[in-house]
């Protein structure tokens, strides 16, 4: 029997697992780091940190198992950070990262100068604040001398693979969200390299994820107490990472992860755009394509409110004080925009909001309407998809905040959709395992490494009364955000 180690190179943590071919989870190890916000919606983390969470995680993780089993690695990372090395392949300056609000002004030159159609021409997508190429242009722009640096551009999990390997390398799914890449026809984009005043040479070699980029280094394998010629997959994204290990590959399913960021991942076999460009058009793990929503501040919506505001750890506590007759009826609604929002308002200036308090309002009707807050801002995403004519009847549903029975119920009558919960909760680890075994020739597919190992759990239907109930409260909810969208730059 063959390991496969899994990484889900997330915002918070690293989350390492190892797994057989037949998917079965021997061991978990989760490596915390720090993220810095140098100014109110900057948001940042050091390269190194994620090093050092991968060179003791997987020794931690190899603890009491046979290592000399191990065949391949494979990665899925928080997509979009912007990770540039010089010559000495020395890490520049922090990693800009996907939640980060600072290009405001260089969105506007690409989405208004250059101008949307053009960019959805070239790379299938228009631009926002968290993508790559908005964040090299702002660095062209405020740090020159870093910028004239710059001898390799990567994406956080192409770090962790490029320490491993040597190899310079991206996969086509996290490509997508750099927007130098022509996503239809899965190369660089000239033009947009040019916009951006970087060169072919600078950028990484493009794989399939389930692609081998290499084997890791004799000397690392050592220090890793792993054997030779470990194989690593490209990896992907994190959420195309998620989508395999919830088995959404192949044509329209659906997969929505209620992670730090909150999405709607709707897989296809062939390429397709949003004419509008609400949703990202974006390259998908199995080969195929996906389309894709985001909510910038989704389970860091709870986090923050429990960990800084009510000061506490019991999160299934304070959720215990909400009365299930309040679901429905809360008359606080919560804007959850902590660091602006991505889809489909694209608006770095927004921030999170609660309105509708009276005298009886209460610390239970605050944490409800954060938790219904997010499902209404993921709703918005599922209304671009259906306003598509895309049917979302049923999705799986992955991240840290599915792990709630609560707020997967508010969920699935909010969106008024069935939810299916996979056995295993380790979305874009999972999925980074079945790409290396993929990687590894252990299946010949991703489908087919789906179709093996991806089980169901539990499936939560909608209760016909309450999405009645809910959505009564969404038609207000949206009246909010419009209403307050002037407001935001003038309170900046
Ligand atoms: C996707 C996105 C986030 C991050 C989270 O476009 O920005 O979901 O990938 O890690």
């Amino acid at each position: 029997m063959s390991y496969y180690i899994g990484i889900d190179l997330g915002t918070s943590a690293a989350k390492l697992l190892l797994m057989d071919e037949v998917g079965t989870i021997v061991n978990v190890v989760t490596k915390e780091y720090p993220l810095e916000f140098p100014q109110p919606g900057w948001s940042q983390q050091n390269p190194e940190d994620w090093r050092k969470a991968m060179m003791e995680g997987i020794p931690e993780l190899l603890e009491g198992v046979d290592a000399s089993q191990v065949a391949g690695i494979g990665s899925g990372g928080q997509m979009h950070g912007l990770v540039v090395l010089d010559e000495n392949d020395n890490v520049i300056r922090p990693a800009i990262l996907w939640n980060d609000g600072r290009t405001a002004a260089q969105v506007d030159y690409l989405n208004n100068e250059i101008g949307k159609d053009k960019l959805s021409e070239m790379t299938a997508n228009i631009a926002f604040a968290g993508f790559t190429a908005p964040k090299l242009l702002w660095m062209k722009e405020n740090e020159p001398e870093n910028f004239a640096k710059i001898s390799k551009i990567m994406l956080p999990k192409d770090y962790i693979n490029y320490v491993l390997t040597g190899v310079h390398a991206c996969d086509y799914s996290d490509a997508s969200g750099i927007l130098l890449l022509d996503v239809k026809n899965k190369c660089w984009s000239k033009e947009m390299m040019d916009i951006c005043g970087v060169s072919e040479a600078q950028m990484p070699q493009l794989f399939e994820s389930y692609d081998c980029i290499g084997t890791v280094k004799p000397e690392l394998a050592i220090a890793l107490g792993l054997p030779s010629g470990v194989r690593v997959a490209a990896g992907a994204g994190d959420n195309a990472a998620a989508a395999v290990g919830t088995g959404v590959v192949g044509e329209g399913g659906c997969n929505i992860s209620l992670g730090t960021s909150g999405t709607v991942f709707i897989s296809s076999k062939s390429f397709g755009v949003d004419a509008n460009n609400a949703l990202h058009a974006f390259a998908h793990a199995d080969g195929g394509y996906h389309l894709m929503g985001v909510v910038l501040s989704a389970a860091s919506c709870n986090k923050w409110f429990m960990d800084e505001i009510l000061q506490t750890k019991d999160y299934a506590g304070e959720q215990a004080l909400i009365d299930e007759a309040k679901l429905g009826r809360n008359n606080v609604f919560y804007l959850p925009y902590l660091m602006g929002e991505r889809s489909p308002i694209n608006d770095t200036d927004a921030r999170a909001t609660f309105i509708g308090m009276s005298m009886d309002t209460t610390r239970a009707d605050f944490t409800l309407a954060v938790l219904e807050g997010v499902a209404f801002a993921i709703r918005d995403s599922v209304e671009i998809a259906r306003s598509l004519g895309i049917e979302v009847n049923s999705s799986k549903i992955c991240g840290g905040g599915a792990k709630s029975p609560l707020w997967k119920k508010i969920m699935a009558n909010v969106l008024g959709v069935k939810l299916e919960s996979p056995a295993c909760e380790q979305g874009p680890g999972m999925g980074g395992a079945m790409l290396a075994m993929v990687a590894c020739g252990a299946y010949e597919s991703v489908q087919a490494a789906c179709d093996a190992i991806v089980k169901t759990a539990s499936v939560l239907e909608p209760d016909a009364e309450l999405t009645a109930l809910y959505e009564a409260q969404y038609q207000k909810f949206k009246t909010i955000y419009p209403a307050l969208k002037s407001v935001f730059p003038v309170i900046r």
